[in-house]
């Protein structure tokens, strides 16, 4: 397995939106809305080279702009910012196969369809018909539409029938599979089952911001999945009978299907050393819990002495985040954060960035073991490196990767779980070796293509270390 899979998989190969227009595409139908032509300013043709973006003014309406972008022979307008954070589109990157990557934080675009390929942005842009005539160059829509800079999916629906979807797990994979279904019209039963105390959220923020506030992340607020008739309900799946088409979860309940998405993402690794798994005070971070744990050990007064296991995306983010107020260190194994992901050159300067912030980095360093606090016996005290190093630490942080969430389906005589724990699934996200089975997200392995390769140094600009960034979580 390549090195860089593990964060290809939160990127793109595991990518759970793309998933939904091909999982979805067998209920798809449509709808139009009423539009007017409104004029491109200083444009007096269509004058784009292949390949080329541009942002461009629409006379008539106050801010109004539309990116144009020009792919083969034919000019698209779309909206002209990120439905994510609202970054100019005109700074990504456009594949010569329609694909419009943000230089944020990564999410993807179909340029001809606005629809959204790739997380973590949930809305497609709007999509506008080009008119060239008389000596101008005009855009199709609602003037509504071209200042929201987004489409909003109609995902409104009176549930009916006798198809019924369950999605196991509440996360952004499953967010964006209800979605689609709804969008693309169909009409069946949804449910959502999570084991996560709160709605599907945007945990991307978690390690930027670390927030705790689930208002603040939650991808869509309760009344939203009420109009769409999606079922949520907060429960833990233990194991599914492929056969008879029943998922059983802890609680007791059990829940038939006739079509499953498999949607359970990943478990962040624990550290098998020494003091890690006995003494209090050690966190990993997926969710909101996670977060909440780890504001109430830094506490008001703030000023800890934190360390942080892991110089990756996790580690790097939520150290930068901690480092204000605190004494943040990061222990990683490779010569520079980042490293297999990015290589050393691009990993020192990241490192550099976030040296500033006032975080210490020990590098090429293993570690040995956690040992009790002083005054707590039972609290981490102390990471001790093989190189004889020890760093206080009031806290310790696990940022070292995760693994599948298929423990549920560990023991399950009809599923074969790849080495890594994975499902592995076709280019349609049917999970190989069952019908009507799905699995999306950080779960499922999806055969590779060089477009999604050019993902990876987006999310470089997603870690939160960089001021733009910072502002924007
Ligand atoms: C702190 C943090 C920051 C990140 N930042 C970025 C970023 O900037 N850019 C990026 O591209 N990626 C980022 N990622 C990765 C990204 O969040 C994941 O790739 C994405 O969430 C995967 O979506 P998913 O739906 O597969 O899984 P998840 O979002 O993890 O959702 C899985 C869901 O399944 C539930 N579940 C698990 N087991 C069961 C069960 N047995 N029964 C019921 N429910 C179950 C979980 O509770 C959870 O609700 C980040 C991840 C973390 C943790
Ligand atoms: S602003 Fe575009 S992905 Fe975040």
């Amino acid at each position: 397995m390549p090195p860089f899979l593990p964060l290809l998989s939160r990127l793109a190969l595991r990518n759970p939106i793309s998933t939904l227009k091909l999982a979805t595409s067998a209920f798809s139908t449509s709808a139009k809305a009423m539009a007017q032509e409104y004029k491109i300013k200083g444009l007096s043709s269509l004058d784009l080279k292949s390949g080329e973006k541009r942002e461009v003014e629409i006379e008539g309406i106050e801010n109004g702009k539309v990116l144009l972008a020009k792919v083969g022979d034919k000019t698209h307008a779309t909206s002209a910012n990120c439905t994510h954070y609202g970054a100019p589109l005109k700074l990504g990157v456009l594949t010569p196969d329609g694909r419009l990557t943000c230089a944020w934080h990564g999410a993807c675009f179909n340029i001809a369809s606005g629809d959204v390929e790739d997380a973590p942005a949930l809305d497609p842009i709007a999509k506008f018909e080009v008119i060239e005539k008389s000596g101008g160059v005009y855009v199709k829509g609602e003037e509504s539409v071209i200042k929201a800079n987004r489409r909003q999916p109609n995902t409104q629906c009176l549930a009916q029938g006798q198809e019924k979807v369950v999605v196991v797990g509440g996360g952004s994979g499953a967010m964006g599979a209800v979605q689609a279904l709804r969008e693309q019209g169909f009409k069946g039963s949804v449910t959502i089952i999570s084991s996560e105390p709160n709605l599907p959220i945007d945990r991307t923020k978690l390690s930027k911001a670390l927030i705790a506030d689930k208002s603040k992340i939650e991808l869509r607020p309760q009344d939203w999945y009420k109009i769409s008739s999606i079922e949520t309900i907060s429960d833990e799946v233990s194991s599914i009978d492929f056969q008879s088409k029943i998922v059983y979860s802890a609680s007791g309940s059990s829940h038939s299907y006739t079509k499953l998405i498999l949607a359970t993402g990943g478990t962040p690794k624990a550290l098998p050393l020494p003091g890690f798994k006995e003494l209090s005070n050690i966190f990993l971070l997926r969710t909101i819990p996670d977060v909440q744990a780890i504001l109430n050990a830094v506490g008001e007064q703030k000023g800890k002495k934190i360390v942080v296991v892991g110089s990756s995306f996790i580690g790097m983010e939520v150290g930068n985040a901690l480092a204000a107020n605190n004494d943040v260190s990061i222990i990683g194994m490779e010569s520079a954060p980042l490293e297999r992901v990015m290589g050393a050159e691009v990993g020192k300067i990241f490192q550099d960035l976030i040296s500033k912030n006032g975080v210490k980095f020990h590098m090429s360093a293993s570690v040995d073991s956690a040992a009790p606090s002083s005054s707590d016996k039972k609290a981490v005290g102390s990471v001790k490196l093989k190189n004889g190093t020890s760093l206080p630490a009031d806290l310790v942080i696990l940022g070292i990767g995760v693994a599948p969430a298929t423990m549920f389906l560990k023991d399950n005589p009809a599923v074969k779980l790849q080495d890594d724990g994975s499902l592995q699934t076709d280019e349609s996200f049917a999970v190989k070796g069952f019908s009507d089975v799905y699995a999306i997200g950080d779960i499922a392995t999806y055969p590779l293509t060089m477009a999604q390769v050019v993902l990876v140094p987006s999310r470089a600009s997603s870690t939160g270390m960089l001021p733009k960034m910072q502002d924007e979580a």
